[in-house]
């Protein structure tokens, strides 16, 4: 008697459960549906589910990855399904969209409706903690509000760092004329000095031989990690090997000690700033001592600064020496413009061709190429909706929205009939751009070190183009490499000769 009303109350209370699931379900999708209606919504294209209705698809993906074959794979999946569509990973709706308008929405005119998320903050505090590549709301405004002062133009307008930089890069380059060199490394030490420099206020010099290359070497792995286990959604805490827990814990002790002097400095009171300048890592000491929280921020902005300018420095020689026509052209204007001479701010900025190259670099490789937001209430896209995709779209709550920037960038409707050829001449044909051209982010989560990234890139250009005559692509893979940028993946090479110029090395023997 006892047992069987115990069981008639355990069958009634899930009965209960199921019937509040089910009508809280039907409701939901009522006031979805009128929420739709009231936006004037109609219902995206949808990609074809595979035969496992998605569920292997983080697997397939990973996959493509590895091979880095997914951006030409995205960029596949959106001419067969148009230019916003929706599809399922693991049993979610997911929109994918590379509409600049859509891009638009998602980061300015609709930014309080869109979050980081919670996957992105999970898998990469692992490495970076609580920081500005991670968190979103108050936490975030207070960390773009100390960075701020950082990236200010009196700061970037200083360019003896930079030439100092600059000027060691230059020797290691020199030392082996035509030789094969995987440019890239060299790229890697030369901003993680720049970046230590800046950020901390002292470079760890890694150019003039103090050996970094094992943090070099951890860091790199870790990112690697996190950038694959992006492709394995809510799972990704399945992937941890033992190498990685290592790694992320040699790139903490590396940049703690960093952090130790800093806090010894601000112990001790030492309020001035060196030489006039902002050093971010020394006015954060002076608000926190929290070892944890100041380690965190740190590692965010290093890993920002460090790693797209080196990759975008690589993409833009790798792009030079498949492209002769253009690497004479600019050295010619480089030579005109500066002669041998260090270029100053305004004149890097008045560089026409160069300008012309970097957005060039930009618009094929963007360093960021896909990103995702997810919405954190209900909310519309403008476009993509009905049969000519020109309606808005429902987003639900909790949906992911995926924009890619690789993709728009191509776009033939945008671009031309030859958007995937390297064409800088492009840029100086009087089309203005604003949301179809995004290799920084745009709206408040725009990229804060934008100025700093092309200043620090043309500055090294200039300078490399003034002492070598020729680059030759020493590469054996010619094949178009489409992925290699994707977010925060370091490049594995571009590997060229590099010619000395006869009359730069007269004038610097
Ligand atoms: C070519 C070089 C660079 C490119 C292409 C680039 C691109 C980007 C992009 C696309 C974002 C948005 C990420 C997102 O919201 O999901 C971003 C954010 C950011 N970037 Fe850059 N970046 C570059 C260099 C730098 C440098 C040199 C620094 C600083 C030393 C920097 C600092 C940051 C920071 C702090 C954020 C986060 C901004 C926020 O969330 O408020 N970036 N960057």
């Amino acid at each position: 008697m006892g047992i069987q009303t115990t069981i008639l109350q355990v069958s009634a209370a899930i009965g209960l459960y199921i019937l509040y699931l089910i009508t809280t379900s039907i409701r939901k999708r009522f006031e979805n549906a009128r929420f739709a209606r009231q936006h004037g919504c109609l219902p995206p294209s949808k990609a074809p589910v595979d035969w496992t209705f998605n569920i292997s698809r983080p697997f397939v993906i990973a996959k493509i990855r590895k091979q880095h074959k997914f951006m030409p794979f995205t960029q596949a999946a959106f001419q067969r399904n148009g230019n916003t569509f929706a599809t399922s990973v693991a049993g979610k709706r997911l929109i994918m969209t590379c509409e600049p308008e859509n891009f638009k929405t998602i980061l300015a005119t609709s930014f309080k409706d869109f979050d980081l998320g919670k996957l992105r903050h999970d898998n990469w505090a692992e490495v970076l903690g609580n920081g500005i590549f991670t968190v979103d709301g108050a936490e975030w405004m207070h960390s773009r509000a100390m960075l701020r002062p950082q990236f200010e133009k009196s700061q970037i307008m200083d360019l003896d760092d930079l030439e100092k930089h600059t000027q060691n890069l230059l020797s290691r380059l020199s030392s082996g004329d035509g030789e094969v060199i995987n440019l890239h490394e060299y790229f890697l030490n030369f901003t993680l000095d720049f970046s230590t420099g800046l950020l901390f206020g002292e470079s760890v010099n890694s150019q003039l031989g103090h050996d970094t290359s094992a943090f070099a070497k951890d860091l790199d792995y870790a990112q690697r990690v996190i950038s694959f286990r992006v492709s394995l959604e809510n799972f990704w805490w399945v992937y941890r090997p033992k190498a990685f827990t290592q790694a992320v814990k040699n790139v903490h002790r590396f940049v703690d000690q960093s952090v130790q002097l800093a806090v010894d400095k601000a112990q001790q009171g030492n309020k001035e700033e060196k030489e006039g300048k902002y050093v971010f890592l020394e006015a954060l000491a002076r608000e926190t001592r929290d070892p944890i929280v100041l380690r965190d921020q740190m590692m965010n902005v290093l890993v920002a600064g460090r790693d797209t300018t080196a990759g975008f420095l690589s993409w833009i020689f790798y792009c030079l020496a498949r492209n002769p026509r253009v690497w004479d052209i600019l050295r010619q204007e480089i030579l005109n413009d500066f002669g041998r001479e260090k270029p100053t701010y305004q004149q890097l900025k008045d560089a026409r061709y160069l300008k012309w190259v970097l957005n060039e670099v930009l618009r094929l490789y963007p360093l960021v190429p896909s990103n995702f937001r997810y919405a954190n209430k209900n909310t519309t896209l403008p476009l993509g909706g009905g049969p000519d995709g020109l309606s808005p779209i429902f987003i639900e709550k909790g949906e992911r929205c995926v924009y890619s920037v690789y993709a728009a960038h191509r776009r033939k409707d945008i671009y031309g009939e030859d958007a995937d050829i390297f064409r800088p001449e492009r840029w100086g044909e009087g089309k203005a751009r604003g949301w179809d051209f995004l290799p920084f982010n745009g709206g408040p989560r725009i990229c804060i070190g934008q100025q700093l990234a092309l200043t620090v890139a043309s500055y090294a250009v200039v300078r490399l183009v003034q002492n070598f005559e020729r680059i030759g692509n020493a590469d054996m893979n010619n094949e178009e490499l489409g992925d290699l940028t994707l977010t925060f993946m370091p490049y594995p090479g571009t590997l060229v000769r590099l010619y000395r110029d006869a009359q730069a090395s007269r004038s610097s023997d």
